[in-house]
């Protein structure tokens, strides 16, 4: 573990004004930005510390996370065996608009319904399924070749209680006590390869987690091949590698980590072995969450029981702070390192009072007309963007050799009514 005492890896992107307001004046406000170079170091930072430490590995980019195809062309391009983790026909749709050929994905849904199993089912790519609930809405369309399984194991972990997705109070996966039963089920039909999957939570930063929950998974696999004389072809530990969104974090040094976990691979499995399965992650927000920021100009400065500071980026912006309590760093444009003068709610124009970016915050001084950086929102930001109160979805763009190219241009008004098929009468 490393302690974050190094300035945000876009530090350099924030300190230029200049820069910023004329991103701001030829995209308009609020922005999201991404910077090509950060996506890069991330991915090959993973895939050199992953790869290296299992006889057969693949990462599959869970593209809940950033779906945009500009985005997932720069991972790509960083790292070529890159795959996708996809949860629904939209995320299948861009993977396969971008090639990335089907043995290199899984696919996880939940409750998943006929149309979309097959649609998953059609595609080749690894089929998980949530529940033997699934499987047998799946047979009744055709009995799969192979098929994979979600694991709850019972435990979870996340960075707050929203992001735990295992545990008694998860929707996912199948209990540990019924997996068997779900595997059995398969093979009754004439299922021949199998995997595991298991996904329990994200945001974590504690190394020791994810051997803890490797071993679980591990522990069950093996349980689950003696029980029925089976052998997994691959078994998918999820993602849930967590970033430091609070300055005094640490970052998890995924070298240390995947060197660890290749021990924890090896007590169960033998790396000469054919049989031994293939570990694959799915991991999201480390790859390209402390990638991209937005950019928004303060709009108002208000002095009411609690001192306000408004943005032209609110919940529709953003929606993590307001969803689920999620911390985002706020930096001043031009002055990233200004000393705090004042606490105060960072709102946008949003007519919901659940509408905040940070609550009780130490801030810099800001004036109206001011730019300020939301960090860390290359992942789960522009994804979960919504045009709630008839607001317009800002533009993307991505940073290169410091130009900014365009990657998906602003909803227009009419966008937003475009499937009305209304002509005003
Ligand atoms: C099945 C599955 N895989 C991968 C992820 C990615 O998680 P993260 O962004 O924390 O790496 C998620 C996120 O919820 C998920 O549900």
């Amino acid at each position: 573990m490393t302690l974050t005492t190094t300035p945000h890896p876009l530090q350099q992107l924030i300190s230029d004004r200049v820069l910023a307001e004329d991103l701001a004046c030829e995209f308009g406000t609020p922005l999201y930005i991404y910077d090509a170079d950060r996506l890069r170091d991330n991915t090959s930072r993973m895939e050199n510390a992953f790869s290296g430490s299992f006889p057969k590995s693949q990462i599959c980019y869970a593209l809940k996370a950033n779906s945009n195809p500009h985005i997932l062309s720069v991972l790509l391009g960083a790292a070529s065996s890159l795959g996708a983790d996809c949860s629904s026909p939209g995320e299948l749709y861009i993977a396969q608009r971008l090639n990335i050929p089907p043995e290199r994905c899984i696919y996880t849904g939940n409750y998943e319904s006929p149309e979309e199993l097959k649609t998953a089912l059609d595609s080749g790519v690894h089929l998980n399924l949530d529940d033997s609930s699934s499987y047998l809405r799946l047979r009744k369309i055709s009995v799969p070749k192979e098929i994979s399984f979600r694991l709850n194991p019972g435990f979870g972990k996340g960075r707050f209680p929203a992001i735990v997705t295992a545990g008694r109070e998860a929707k996912f996966g199948i209990p540990r006590e019924k997996i068997i039963d779900a595997y059995r089920l398969a093979q009754d039909d004439g299922v021949e390869r199998f995997g595991l999957q298991c996904m329990t939570g994200s945001g974590n930063l504690d190394p020791g987690y994810f051997v803890e929950l490797l071993s679980a998974i591990l522990t069950v696999a093996r349980e689950i091949e003696e029980s029925l004389g089976i052998t997994f072809e691959y078994i998918s530990m999820g993602g849930g590698f967590g970033i430091p969104y609070k300055l005094d974090e640490s970052s998890l040094d995924v070298s240390e980590l995947f060197e660890s976990l290749g021990k924890v691979f090896r007590k169960f499995y033998d790396r000469n072995s054919p049989d031994t399965p293939a570990l694959f992650i799915e991991p999201g927000k480390y790859l390209v969450a402390d990638a991209g920021f937005i950019l928004s100009r303060v709009t108002g400065v208000k002095e009411s029981y609690k001192r306000f500071v408004g943005l032209d980026a609110g919940m529709n912006t953003l929606i993590r702070p307001a969803l689920y309590n999620a911390y985002h760093r706020i930096l001043k444009i031009g002055e990233p390192e200004a000393p705090t003068t004042q606490t105060v709610d960072v709102t946008g124009g949003i007519c919901e009072n659940s509408d905040r970016l940070a609550v009780d915050r130490d801030l810099p001084t800001l004036n109206e007309g001011d730019l300020v950086a939301i960090m860390d929102a290359g992942a789960y930001g522009y994804v979960m963007a919504t045009p709630y109160n008839t607001r317009s979805r800002p533009a993307e763009v991505l940073m290169e050799n410091g130009k900014p190219r365009m990657i998906r241009k602003k909803e227009t008004i009419e966008d937003i009514f475009a499937g009305c098929n209304w002509n005003g009468d």
